[in-house]
Formats: structure tokens, sequence, C-alpha cells
């Protein structure tokens, strides 16, 4: 098991679009892994190869909260091949720090996409897994939920994150200052 940094906005990586994958060898196949192992330990319920600073359009995700029945699905060159309906929902982000907010997205989508083998895979999702799986589509074309939010609201955010930032900073400086 493996565990990788997640990177946090405002990173540039996560807002890269993602290139589309065309070696489906074993070094995929042990990114993956590693990204299932770093989205449970999070613990999210998506996370999007951006994340974790590589810009291959990859994602991993698992609606199911019990943690027995874990079987994460893995996404390669996803499309969103149709979108129908209109939810609103709450969301976050594993690289979005002490943030929630209400996202409209379709309620019922089909991708289009490979599998690990490169196979072609064909997923109708409904409700909370076509949410995740929209939110993290987002992540591979460099599209963060904050930015579907309204701008108040997120100017908010930002205002509120650049304190966070600036007392953490502050923080480290103290406990350096102390330490030397
Ligand atoms: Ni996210």
């Amino acid at each position: 098991m493996a565990l990788l940094t997640i990177l946090k906005f405002p990173h540039p990586i996560l807002r890269a679009k993602a290139e589309p994958v065309t070696d489906f060898g074993p070094e995929l196949a042990g990114l993956v892994a590693d990204m299932a192992d770093t989205m449970y330990d999070a613990p999210g319920v998506g996370l999007a190869a951006n994340q974790i600073g590589v810009t291959r359009q990859i994602l991993v995700y698992d609606p199911e909260p019990d943690k027995e029945k874990r079987a994460y699905q893995v996404v390669i060159n996803p499309k969103i091949v149709v979108a129908e309906g209109e939810e609103v929902g709450e969301e976050g982000c594993l690289s979005v720090r002490e943030y929630c907010s209400e996202v409209k997205r379709a309620w019922k989508i089909v991708v289009e996409a490979q599998d690990l083998a490169g196979q072609p895979l064909v997923i109708e999702a409904e409700d909370f897994p076509a949410r995740i799986l929209q939110h993290e589509i987002d992540h591979l074309s460099g599209v963060l939920f904050i930015d579907r939010i309204s701008a108040l609201k997120r100017a908010l955010y930002k205002k509120r994150l650049k304190k966070m930032l600036l007392a953490e900073k502050e923080e480290q400086e103290e406990t350096q200052g102390a330490n030397g």
C-alpha cells in the first residue's frame, strides 16, 4: 500500500487538462492501486489523477460507505455522452480544504470510458454515483466544484482560505523560531 500526496487548491496542477491514457501496462495498474489506497485513506469517495499530480485521464471512485463492501471502479479516458435531469447536492473535495457547498449536477449520466485493460467501458449512473463521476471528470479538465458555485460564495471561500494559509504559515514560522 502506497499513499500518494493529495494536492490542495490553489495548486496549478489541479487546473491542468489531463491527457488521454494510451499505455495500459503494469505501471498504470500500480498507479491506480495507489490512487485507490489514497482515496480510502483520506477518506474520500473519488479521486482523479490530477489530484495526485498526474495529468492523465484516470479516476477511481467508490460510493459505498461500508468498509466491508468496498469495490472501487477504475475509469480511464471518460466522456459524458448523456446527461439528464438536475439535482442539487452537497459536495466537498479532498483538494479543497474545509469547504462544502451545494452544487447542481445532472441527475443521470452515461459515461463512455476504458477500463484498466483498455477495454471499452460504459457506465450508467444516477444520483450520488452520478454526482461523484461528474465531480471527478471535472477534475480531469482542471475544473473544481468551487467553480460551479456562485461568484460570491467562491470569493468568500478564497478569502477564508487565504487567512487559513497565512495562519498556518505564521504558526510554522513560530515553531521554527522556537526550535532554532
Ligand atoms: Ni474533488
